[in-house]
């Protein structure tokens, strides 16, 4: 049976977005559950600016909480060389290496600039000594590109543009790319024709697929994703989510539905439903 593997965003990208102030003992909680339910990729947090996003302030405390036991892969974001900083002193006192670092850049100026407060070429350049650092500490860096078809300032995104972010991304190094249907405006025929450009310059092997399920198709971009070869697939468990610099992004596709989709197509994701199905819960009540 051919694997999907499923890269849990839902304590960063759904999380993020939350008004309360959430416990970091509740976060380690949420992640834990995460692990037992076979999660082996996690977005635990990021290294933004906590004026941003001061959801995600509490990384390094939510890092230095986490089971080193494992196996998982506890990635955080990391927009400039002063989240690289903050992720290496977070670091510093790990039993192992926490996980990948993810950069992210988007495929349109507008939402470049609501997101990250610069031009996308400007974000490119900031990554340029992040992801040098990254490589010569031997931390794997994940690349994410926003909006790839559309963007909630700049409407409809054209494939080249994304075909354009790609590369930018895989100049700085050869990393797997997530590519982020950032407000969910993307349809099966939008979704193919972006990654049929993009699998032109990457393998598909290196190429994930992130959805937002705020038109109710996310599930159907995972079909149709599916059909081109992509086999990894970002979700948020309990549909956690959104970006608070997207207008009308609100949640990640569930995990649970993803799992519930992939698996009825036929092929295995290894997770256990009943205990996926627990965190699902646990997310939900950290809903506001
Ligand atoms: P800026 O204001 O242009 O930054 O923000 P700056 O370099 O001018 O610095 C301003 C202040 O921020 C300074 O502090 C810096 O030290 C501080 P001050 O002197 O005013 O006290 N600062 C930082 N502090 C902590 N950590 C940092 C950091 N950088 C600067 N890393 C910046 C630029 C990139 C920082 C800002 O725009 C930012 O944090 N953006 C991140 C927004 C974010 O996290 N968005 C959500 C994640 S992306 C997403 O959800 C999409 C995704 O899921 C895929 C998809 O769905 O498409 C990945
Ligand atoms: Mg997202």
């Amino acid at each position: 049976m051919t694997h999907v593997r499923i890269y849990e965003v839902g304590p960063r990208d759904g999380l993020q977005n939350e008004k309360a102030v959430i416990a970091v003992d509740d976060k380690v909680a949420l992640i834990k559950a995460l692990v037992d339910a076979g999660l082996k990729d996690i977005e635990v947090g990021s290294f933004v600016s906590p004026k941003w996003v001061p959801q995600m302030a509490d990384t390094d405390r939510v890092m230095a909480a986490l089971d080193y036991t494992n196996d998982v892969n506890y990635a955080t974001l990391v927009p400039n060389v002063k989240g690289w900083e903050g992720f290496v002193q977070a670091s510093a006192n790990l039993p192992r290496n926490a996980g990948e670092i993810a950069v992210f850049i988007a495929a349109s100026e507008g939402f470049s600039k609501a997101n990250l407060n610069c031009t996308v070429e400007e974000s490119l350049s900031r990554l340029a000594p992040v992801v040098e650092a990254a490589q010569s500490a031997g931390v794997p860096v994940r690349g994410y590109v926003s909006c790839i078809t559309d963007c909630p300032f700049d409407g409809p995104t054209p494939p080249e543009a994304v075909v354009r972010a790609v590369e930018g991304l895989r100049r700085l190094a050869p990393m797997p790319v997530s590519l982020g249907d950032t407000i969910g405006a993307g349809t099966p025929e939008t979704v193919t024709r972006v990654i049929k450009a993009v699998a032109e310059t990457m393998p598909i092997s290196d190429v994930a697929g992130h959805f937002h399920d705020t038109g109710g198709r996310a599930l159907d971009n995972v079909q149709a994703s599916l059909e081109l070869g992509v086999r990894v697939f970002d979700a948020a468990v309990g549909g956690l989510g959104g970006c608070p610099y997207a207008p009308g992004a609100p949640g990640n596709v569930a995990t649970e539905a993803v799992v519930e989709r992939v698996e009825a197509l036929g092929y295995s994701t290894g997770l256990d439903h009943a205990a996926l199905a627990r965190a699902g819960v646990m997310a939900r009540k950290l809903r506001g």
